[in-house]
């Protein structure tokens, strides 16, 4: 039978045919594709500023760099790392927040106020799996505290929360487009914000604080030298990422809606058969997610690493988002968030992308349920 990888790609000729468009071009580096990509970005969001990146840890260096966070940020753990590296890397202290509770894993007002101190300059909100519950009451907290807010959306492209795009939450909203990510560039990142400053400075940022790039210097046909202004890096991306994403943008609605129709099935199938599993958010929060992953809470008294050896057995992948970030060697200082880590220690992903069939989730939830009756 065939392996059920945890997630397949949904490119086909329209990347193919955008990729060679620009080998042909003959232009290869940062140039008009990007330009195009990041007006269909900011078209989709309906937000003025829209940049993109080789990749989302650049897009976090960048915007946490270009918005004024300082000493202390309040981060979740469960998050993938660079979220915090990105923060470690600028020499600030990273503070982190439980979650709210095992359905919601997410953080909250409470979970923040818990780790809130004088020194904290801003919050970074994770949309964990897609979902952004909170997110609009930390905003509010934020403002109370005179704070910044910035979300790491990279879970959450194309997600509406309340009506509103996750990503527009915050001062600036940055995304990864990984390969497994509902959008996806292979490599990528970008950040969205109406602040004309912020984006004025990771502009020069991303590119070693050069006042002009190549391709608006061939574009103008002067040959002007530039002049350096400030700090920056080379966090460009290449042409052929913003031509696989002008590509994969089209496609982003009809992705997380077929997400969300396996998800619903999912849920369906692991509450009628394995009841005793937690199933994170609830069945109403699902319009409101991408749906980026698919993750379950197995019971208190199961041995995790003994189910995902036998799903492996099985010939189904499945991962474990996420090994709690305040526990790496590099951040543990003896903090202890008792609901990140019990959720980091019973939750499991299962395979899920848009063109996923459904006799696979029949599959998956079939295969759960030998390897859990057969503990
Ligand atoms: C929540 C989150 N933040 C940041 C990143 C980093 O993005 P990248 O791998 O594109 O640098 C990822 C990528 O997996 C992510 O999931």
């Amino acid at each position: 039978m065939k392996r059920i990888p945890l997630f397949e790609l949904n490119w086909d000729d329209e990347e193919e045919r955008e990729v060679i468009k620009v080998l042909k071009s003959g232009w290869v580096s940062m140039g008009p594709r990007t330009e195009e990509y990041e007006n269909e970005l900011r078209r989709f969001y309906g937000i003025r500023f829209a940049l993109s990146f080789n990749n989302g840890t650049s897009a976090l260096l960048a915007s946490y760099a270009c918005s004024g966070l300082k000493n202390q940020v309040i981060v979740p753990s469960l998050t993938f790392v660079a979220t915090v590296n990105a923060l470690r890397f600028l020499g600030i202290k990273p503070i982190f927040a439980d979650i709210h509770s095992l359905n919601k894993p997410l953080i909250s007002v409470d979970t923040v106020e818990r780790v809130f101190n004088p020194k904290v300059s801003g919050i970074v909100f994770v949309n964990y799996a897609g979902y952004s519950d909170f997110v609009d009451e930390i905003r509010e907290f934020c403002e109370d505290k005179g704070i910044l807010l910035i979300e790491d959306a990279s879970h959450a492209h194309g997600a509406k929360y309340k009506g509103r795009f996750a990503g527009t939450w915050g001062r600036v909203g940055v995304f990864s487009t990984f390969a497994n990510k509902n959008l996806s560039t292979g490599e990528g990142g970008y950040m969205i914000t109406d602040d004309e400053e912020i984006y004025m400075k990771a502009r020069l940022f991303r590119s070693h604080g050069m006042t002009s790039s190549s391709w608006e210097r061939f574009k103008e046909g002067k040959n002007r030298i530039y002049d350096v202004i400030t700090v920056g890096l080379n966090l460009r991306p290449s042409e052929i990422q913003s031509a696989l994403g002008i590509a994969n943008l089209k496609k982003l609605k009809r992705e997380n809606e077929n997400r969300k129709k396996l998800v619903k099935l999912y849920r369906k199938l692991i509450k009628d058969n394995l009841p005793e599993i937690l199933i994170p958010f609830d069945d109403k929060d699902i319009e409101s997610s991408s749906h980026y992953i698919f993750p379950i809470v197995l019971p208190k008294d199961i041995d995790r690493e003994s189910v995902l050896g036998k799903l492996a057995d099985l010939g189904i992948s499945t991962s474990v988002h996420y090994p709690p970030v305040h526990k790496f060697a590099i951040y543990d200082d003896g903090t202890e968030l008792p609901l990140t880590e019990e959720y980091s220690r019973r939750t499991m992903t299962l395979p899920l992308w848009g063109n996923m069939k459904e006799e696979y989730v029949y599959r998956v939830v079939e295969g759960l349920k030998r390897c859990l009756y057969s503990q």
